[in-house]
């Protein structure tokens, strides 16, 4: 099954949105296989952000995620990276659609709440810097059995 990285972002967790934001991937039907709660060292964020080296809102946007503690999650689930993709909304927030997580509660670029893989390829690699393969917890959402 596919599996993505999905971050809530510093200006989220500061203004009270992780559960919000955790509600909207459980009940859409996607599964939590992995979650952390962290302050981003400057290194991983250079690593995280690697290919946006040398570009213009680089250091402004590694100074923000290591601002404050962020969510870091693995959810899985049928075309995962791209369904979180359109459920989080435009990276612009000014052209996510209403509705979208950034759509919803962003107004800026440089404050947009969440971030998600944008392949399967990158989603190893994001998961890979804040995973270790034992982390990522094996179980089955059809086993209620007690639930009466
Ligand atoms: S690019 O150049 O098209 O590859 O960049 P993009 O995919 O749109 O964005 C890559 C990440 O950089 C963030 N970003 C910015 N941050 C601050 N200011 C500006 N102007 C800016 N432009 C892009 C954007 O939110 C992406 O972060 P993630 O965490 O991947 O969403």
């Amino acid at each position: 099954m596919e599996r993505t990285y999905l971050m809530i972002k510093p200006d989220a967790v500061q203004r009270g949105l992780i559960g919000e934001i955790v509600s909207r991937f459980e009940k859409k039907g996607f599964k939590l296989v992995a979650m952390k709660f962290l302050r981003l060292t400057k290194e991983m964020a250079e690593k995280h952000y690697a290919e946006h080296v040398g570009k213009p809102f680089f250091a402004g946007l590694v100074e923000y995620i290591i601002s404050g503690p962020v969510v870091a999650m693995c959810w899985e689930g049928k075309d995962v990276v791209t369904v979180s993709r359109e459920m989080m909304g435009a990276t612009n927030p000014a052209k996510a659609a209403p509705g979208t997580i950034r759509g919803t509660f962003a107004v800026d670029i440089g404050r947009n709440v969440i971030h998600g893989s944008d392949s399967p390829e990158s989603a190893e690699r994001e998961l890979a810097i804040y995973f270790d393969s034992c982390e990522f917890v094996e179980w089955d959402r059809s086993v209620q059995a007690w639930i009466v």
